[in-house]
């Protein structure tokens, strides 16, 4: 629940980690269902944290993409109905954008123009932002998305999922420069895209041979373990700050907006830390509550309202990151 002053009356997140754990990823059916099941408590829990009633809302905000389609459909679902009940208007909000957004909310003051960069399980996105909507697109992952490959990297090591935590965990005790894995597109400061399938492969060669052979991920060493996950982790940072540096010289910004699970990295933040000193860059991370997956960040409702941005009951969702309109 989200005023007009972007202050988060409250904000409830449904974890779904513990349910997906057990088969490593997300199960789109599995997730669906357990919307099903969440969509009303959540929805009750955050109106009675906000000591608000259904009848005070001024519009019903919803994510209509980019995303797995079970999941989006309840949401839109439970969204419309009360859009029609409560007569109030309905307004889409794209995923991705929100989670830029976060920085906006965070900074309690325009961020924009900025580049920005949603680093998640599912997306690895650098975007134009010169206003607070309407992003151009400049470049995203051909392959894995940064999260999907610190969870992928994770089961090669035999650490926990979901991978991020349990890989900056592990790297803590590690080397950063005991393995020298490769960094897709690095010096290619005009290609703004990203590609971390080969560096999966890399760690995957190293602990396995190649052609890969069966073996123990119970029985690594540990301190293999923890040199392998500092050298991923920083090869990972490396070219997410690189594309970074390329996209603000590119569109001459001098802010930078960051989003998404992988934001959470501590290792990313100092690295971008020491974007904005050496730079000269105002970067923008949001809060941990508002990195990781929360409603709250859709507030970017409010500017979308305000341009009259709104749909009807006949309101689609969509996998990719545009919806027909
Ligand atoms: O944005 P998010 O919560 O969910 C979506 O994918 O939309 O991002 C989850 C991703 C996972 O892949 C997870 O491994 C990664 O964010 N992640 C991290 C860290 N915490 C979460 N990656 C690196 N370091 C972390 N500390
Ligand atoms: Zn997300």
């Amino acid at each position: 629940m989200i005023d007009e002053q972007l202050q988060v009356l409250s904000s409830v997140v449904a974890s779904q980690t513990k349910l997906h754990r057990r088969f490593g990823g997300v199960v789109p059916e599995v997730a669906s269902r357990a919307h099903v099941q969440q969509i009303l408590p959540v929805i009750d829990e955050a109106l009675r944290l906000a000591a608000t009633r259904l009848e005070d809302l001024a519009a019903i905000s919803v994510v209509t993409h980019p995303g797995l389609v079970g999941s989006l459909l309840v949401g839109l679902t439970a969204a419309k109905s009360l859009a029609m009940l409560l007569g109030i208007p309905l307004v889409p909000v794209n995923h991705i954008e929100a989670h830029i957004y976060a920085c906006r909310m965070q900074a309690a003051r325009d961020v924009f123009p900025a580049i920005g960069l949603v680093v998640s399980g599912g997306h690895t996105n650098l975007y134009d932002c010169p206003e607070p909507i309407g992003f151009e697109l400049l470049g995203s992952t051909i392959d894995d998305a940064a999260g999907e490959a610190f969870d992928k990297v994770a089961a090669i090591l035999g650490l926990d999922y979901p991978g991020g935590p349990a890989i900056q965990r592990a790297a803590a005790a590690g080397n950063p420069k005991a393995f020298r894995f490769p960094r897709s597109f690095l010096r290619e400061a005009q290609r703004l895209e990203f590609s971390f399938s080969g560096l999966k492969t890399a760690v995957l060669y190293e602990v396995a041979g190649t052609p890969p052979a069966e073996y123990d991920r119970k029985a690594l060493a540990p301190q293999y373990v923890a040199d392998l996950a500092a050298s991923f982790q920083e090869a990972v940072v490396d070219v997410l700050i690189a594309k970074c540096r390329q996209a603000l010289a590119a569109r001459g910004r001098k802010a930078l907006c960051v989003g998404g699970g992988v934001v959470a990295n501590t290792r990313f933040r100092e690295r971008l830390a020491t974007l904005a000193a050496e730079d000269g860059i105002e970067v923008f991370i949001p809060p941990l509550s508002l990195c990781t997956d929360n409603a709250a960040m859709s507030a970017v409702a409010w500017e979308l309202l305000h341009r009259g941005q709104t749909a009807g009951l006949d309101l689609d969702v969509a996998a990719g990151l545009v919806r027909k309109r």
